[in-house]
C-alpha cells in the first residue's frame, strides 16, 4: 500500500508525465523535462535480458548518478525471474519506480513474447508482476495498450492490480494500430472505471488543451505525453501554469519565443555532448527539427545542422542563421 502512496506523491506535483520513448528518454532529455517542471520521468524501455547479463551498453542507460529523483525505469522481457532480477539491478542503480512494458508492438519485441505480447498471456503477466513485486521495494507500474476486439486490457489491469501493481498507463491504441489512426480516449475512461489504482492516459496529447480535455473526458489521474514533448518540452510548463491559474486557461500563449527556442536547442546540444559525447550530437539531430519549427530561417539552417558533428559547428550555424543568437 505504501508504494501506491509513493506513486501518488510522484504524480501530485505534476500530473503530466513524459512518456518512455526509445532513442529520446535519455538523461539529457529527462533533465530538460525536469527543468520545465516534470517530476516523474521514465527511461526508454530497457531489455531485462541484456541487463541481467550485464551488457555494457545497457548498463550505460542506467547511470543515474546525480539525477534528480524520481526516475522510473521501464523494463521489457518475458521471463518472470529475469525481469525480477533486472528490476533489482535497476533499483540498485537508483530507480525510484519500475515500469513494465506491456505495450510495445514492434515485431522483434512481440516475437520474443515481450511488450504487447504479454497482453495475450495474462497468466505469464501475473507471474511477472508477482515476481517483480516481490523483488523490489519501489512503486511498480505497467504500460499497456488496448487489445483488439475485446476488453481484455480491463481484466488484465485488474489482475495486475491484484498482484500489487501501483498504476497503469494506457496508450489508447491497439497493437495492430501501431502509431496510426487516433487514440480512443473512451478506453481510458473505461479503465478508470475498472481499477482503483491511478490510471495514466496516453495517446495524441499534443497541446495543453488536449491535456485538459483528456482529463475531463476520462477522469484519468495522470496524462502521459510522448511525441508532444519532442521539440516542445515547454508543453510541460504550459500545462503546469494553467493548472496553477485556471483563469489563464483560455489565454493563448505558451509558445516559446524564438530566442527561447534557440536557447534550449543549444542547452540540449550541450547536455547531449556532456552525457553522451560526440555521438550524442548525432542523436541530437532528431530533436533539432522540433526546436526549429516555426523559426524564420529554419529551412536553411536545418540541413546544415543535420550534418554538424561538433558543438562549435552547431553554434556557428545558429549564429549565421539566427539574429537572436549572440556569439
Ligand atoms: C520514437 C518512439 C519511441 C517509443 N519508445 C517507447 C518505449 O521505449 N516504451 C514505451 O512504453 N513506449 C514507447 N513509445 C510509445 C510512447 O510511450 C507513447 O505510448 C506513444 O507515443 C503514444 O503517445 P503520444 O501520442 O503522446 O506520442 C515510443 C513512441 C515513440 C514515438
Amino acid at each position: 500500500m505504501h508504494h501506491l502512496e509513493t506513486f501518488r506523491r510522484y504524480l501530485l506535483p505534476c500530473p503530466v508525465v513524459p512518456a518512455p520513448m526509445c532513442g529520446y528518454s535519455d538523461r539529457p532529455f529527462r533533465d530538460l523535462l525536469r527543468s520545465m517542471g516534470a517530476r516523474l520521468v521514465y527511461t526508454e524501455m530497457i531489455s531485462s535480458e541484456a541487463m541481467a547479463r550485464g551488457d555494457p551498453k545497457t548498463w550505460q542507460l542506467m547511470d543515474f548518478r546525480g539525477e534528480e529523483p524520481p526516475v522510473a525505469v521501464q523494463i521489457f522481457g518475458s521471463r518472470p525471474d529475469v525481469l525480477a532480477e533486472s528490476a533489482r539491478i535497476a533499483v540498485h542503480a537508483g530507480a525510484d519506480a519500475i515500469d513494465l512494458n506491456c505495450g510495445c508492438p514492434a515485431r522483434k519485441v512481440v516475437r520474443a513474447d515481450c511488450g504487447a505480447a504479454l497482453l495475450d498471456d495474462p497468466k505469464r503477466l501475473a507471474a511477472i508482476c508477482r515476481a517483480v513485486r516481490r523483488a523490489v521495494d519501489v512503486p511498480l507500474t505497467i504500460k499497456v495498450r488496448w487489445v483488439e476486439d475485446d476488453a481484455r486490457t480491463l481484466t488484465i489491469s485488474r489482475l495486475c492490480e491484484a498482484e500489487g501493481i501501483d498504476a497503469v498507463a494506457l496508450h489508447a491504441r491497439t497493437r495492430k494500430q501501431g502509431y496510426s489512426g487516433t487514440a480512443r480516449w473512451e478506453w481510458i475512461a473505461r479503465l478508470k472505471e475498472t481499477v482503483s489504482i491511478p490510471v495514466i492516459g496516453n495517446g495524441d496529447v499534443a497541446t495543453a488543451d488536449d491535456f485538459f480535455r483528456m482529463r475531463r473526458e476520462t477522469g484519468c489521474d495522470g496524462v502521459m505525453v510522448g511525441r508532444g514533448v519532442v521539440g516542445n518540452p515547454w508543453l510541460v510548463g504550459e500545462i503546469l501554469e494553467r493548472l496553477d491559474s485556471p483563469d489563464a486557461a483560455r489565454e493563448p500563449g505558451g509558445e516559446p519565443s524564438p530566442s527561447e527556442r534557440l536557447r534550449l536547442l543549444r542547452l540540449h546540444a550541450r547536455l547531449m555532448y556532456k552525457y553522451r559525447g560526440p555521438h550524442g550530437l548525432v542523436e541530437f539531430r532528431k530533436h533539432c527539427v522540433g526546436y526549429l519549427k516555426g523559426l524564420p530561417g529554419a529551412r536553411a539552417a536545418r540541413p546544415e545542422l543535420m550534418q554538424s558533428t561538433t558543438l562549435e559547428q552547431i553554434d556557428e550555424i545558429l549564429v549565421r542563421h539566427f539574429s537572436q543568437i549572440e556569439s
